[in-house]
C-alpha cells in the first residue's frame, strides 16, 4: 500500500458571495449608517479607533434578508460538512463595524456560541485584512523553518482580503484580528454569531452515557 497523508484535524472556513448583494448594499448601509448614527460611542471590545455598535443588529427589519441568507444557506452547508446531528442556527448577536481610519484594528480575540462570521458591506481598495489563526501552529516546531512555501499545514494564519459582499463563516473558538487600513476610507462590516440547538432534544436523551474508563483521546 503506497503512504497516504492523512488529514487528522482540519479547520474549516466557509466563503460565499450574498447573491444579492446589488440589490440590498444600499438599504443595509443606510441601516448601519442610521444605527451609528442614533448611538455614536458604540461599544469597546476588540475594535481600537473604529466604531462597533451594539450586538443587536438582528432587531433591525433591513437586515433580515442578510440574517436569513447566513442561517439557511451558510450555516446550513456547515452543519452539513461537520456531519452534526439535525440542528438550526439562530443569530444570537449581530454588530456592525466601522473601520475608518489607519490606527484602526481589531485585536486578537474569540467568540462564544457555534459560529461566527463576518459579511463585508464597503471594503475600499486595500482595507484591512481579517487573519484568522491556525489552532495547530506551533512556532517551537523545527518544521516551520524547513519549508519555503507556506501552506495549509505550515501557515501560522489564513489571510482574508475583505471584498464587498463576500461572507465568511468559521467556528467560533478560533482566534482572530483585523489589520489596519492602508487608507482613512470606511471599511464597513457585519459581524455575527451563530448558536446551533439540536432539533429533536429526544435526541439528547438517547446520547449514550460513557461507561468507560479507557483513554478517550490517542
Ligand atoms: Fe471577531
Amino acid at each position: 500500500m503506497p503512504t497516504e497523508m492523512l488529514q487528522a484535524f482540519v479547520t474549516p472556513v466557509w466563503v460565499t458571495q450574498y447573491p444579492d448583494f446589488a440589490k440590498h448594499k444600499k438599504k443595509f448601509l443606510s441601516c448601519v449608517n442610521s444605527i451609528r448614527k442614533k448611538d455614536k460611542e458604540g461599544v469597546t471590545f476588540s475594535n481600537v479607533n473604529g466604531y462597533q455598535s451594539k450586538d443587536n443588529l438582528i432587531d433591525y427589519p433591513q437586515l433580515t434578508p442578510l440574517f436569513d441568507y447566513v442561517i439557511h444557506e451558510v450555516v446550513r452547508r456547515a452543519v452539513d460538512d461537520l456531519k452534526f446531528k439535525a440542528c438550526s442556527g439562530v443569530v444570537t448577536s449581530a454588530w456592525v463595524n466601522f473601520n475608518d481610519s489607519r490606527n484602526a484594528v481589531n485585536t486578537l480575540h474569540s467568540h462564544s456560541d457555534t459560529f461566527s462570521g463576518v459579511f463585508y458591506l464597503q471594503t475600499p481598495e486595500d482595507s484591512g485584512r481579517l487573519l484568522l489563526q491556525n489552532e495547530s501552529y506551533n512556532p517551537l516546531w523545527d518544521g516551520i523553518h524547513l519549508t519555503e512555501q507556506i501552506n495549509q499545514y505550515t501557515a501560522k494564519v489564513l489571510n482574508i482580503n475583505p471584498v464587498e459582499g463576500e461572507l465568511f463563516l468559521w467556528s467560533s473558538h478560533i482566534p482572530h484580528f483585523v489589520l489596519p487600513n492602508n487608507h482613512d476610507k470606511a471599511r464597513i462590516s457585519i459581524s455575527f454569531n451563530v448558536k446551533c440547538f439540536i432539533d429533536d432534544q429526544r435526541q439528547q436523551q438517547e446520547e449514550p452515557v460513557a461507561t468507560t474508563n479507557e483513554s478517550e483521546a490517542e
